[in-house]
């Protein structure tokens, strides 16, 4: 669904990232890994079209992104749910509000958002924090209210990037069941992360790819996990 094809980027005429292949299929499970600083957002933002590459092709949805009106980027981009590390909320709208705000933005009626943000609230185990505000919410909290907001409009494609950054080991691994449990629905995942206990975690769960980014290229990591 989003392939990058011998991609480079780098920011403002410098090299960052040169030769990289990146393919994000229906029902594929993929973490990114590499140390601080390699580029892990910034291929992130590749995918999600909101940065174009500097060389090669980035294939969204079939579609070369270079080729693509701003309208159609709009519209590929409501098939992809991103979930932030710094996930940002409207800070003087409920929980439930927050979510719901990408249905409304797409058109949705209010009443149907609310029917389907009550549902993914109560998925993320937030049915009684609907009402909250975001301050009053945990870090683990947040980070699941994110999600619920990432995938409200049932994206195709789900890049996570450090999803369980600032969450302790319990919240990470409920956090990494939700993002299983997204996949098994056939969406694609990418979880950008250098927690490798989460990558283990994971392998019992689902059969999960490991990239690993660092000086510029990316390869697939090995056993040594
Ligand atoms: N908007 C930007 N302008 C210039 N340099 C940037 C920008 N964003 C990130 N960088 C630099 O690009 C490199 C990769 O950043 P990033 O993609 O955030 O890496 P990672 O997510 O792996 O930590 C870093 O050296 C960072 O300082
Ligand atoms: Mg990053």
């Amino acid at each position: 669904m989003i392939e990058l094809e011998d991609v480079a980027f780098g920011y403002g005429g410098s090299v960052l990232m040169t030769g990289i292949a990146l393919a994000l299929a229906p029902g594929s499970f993929q973490f990114l890994t590499g140390p601080s600083g390699a580029g892990k957002t910034t291929l992130l933002r590749l995918c999600s079209m909101h940065l174009r590459p500097t060389a090669g092709t980035a294939r969204v949805f079939g579609r070369d992104a270079a080729t693509m009106t701003r309208d159609e980027v709009a519209a590929a981009r409501r098939r992809i749910g991103v979930v932030h590390q710094d996930c940002r909320f409207l800070d003087h709208l409920p929980v439930a509000d927050n979510v719901a705000l990408p249905l409304l933005v797409a058109g949705r009626s209010r009443q149907a958002a609310d029917r389907d943000v009550a549902e993914l609230l109560a998925w993320v185990g937030l049915a009684g924090q609907a009402g909250a505000l975001p301050p009053a919410l945990s870090g683990g909290e947040r980070q699941r209210a994110a999600l619920a907001r990432a995938v409200v409009t049932s994206p195709d494609v789900i890049l996570a990037d450090e999803p369980t950054g600032n969450l302790d080991w319990e919240m990470s691994l409920r956090l990494l069941q939700l993002l299983v449990q997204l996949n098994r629905l056939g969406k694609a995942v990418l979880v950008a992360t250098h927690d490798l206990n989460l990558i283990r975690a994971a392998k019992g769960q689902v059969a999960a790819r490991v990239l690993r980014l660092s000086g510029g290229r990316i390869q697939q990591a090995g056993a040594e996990l």
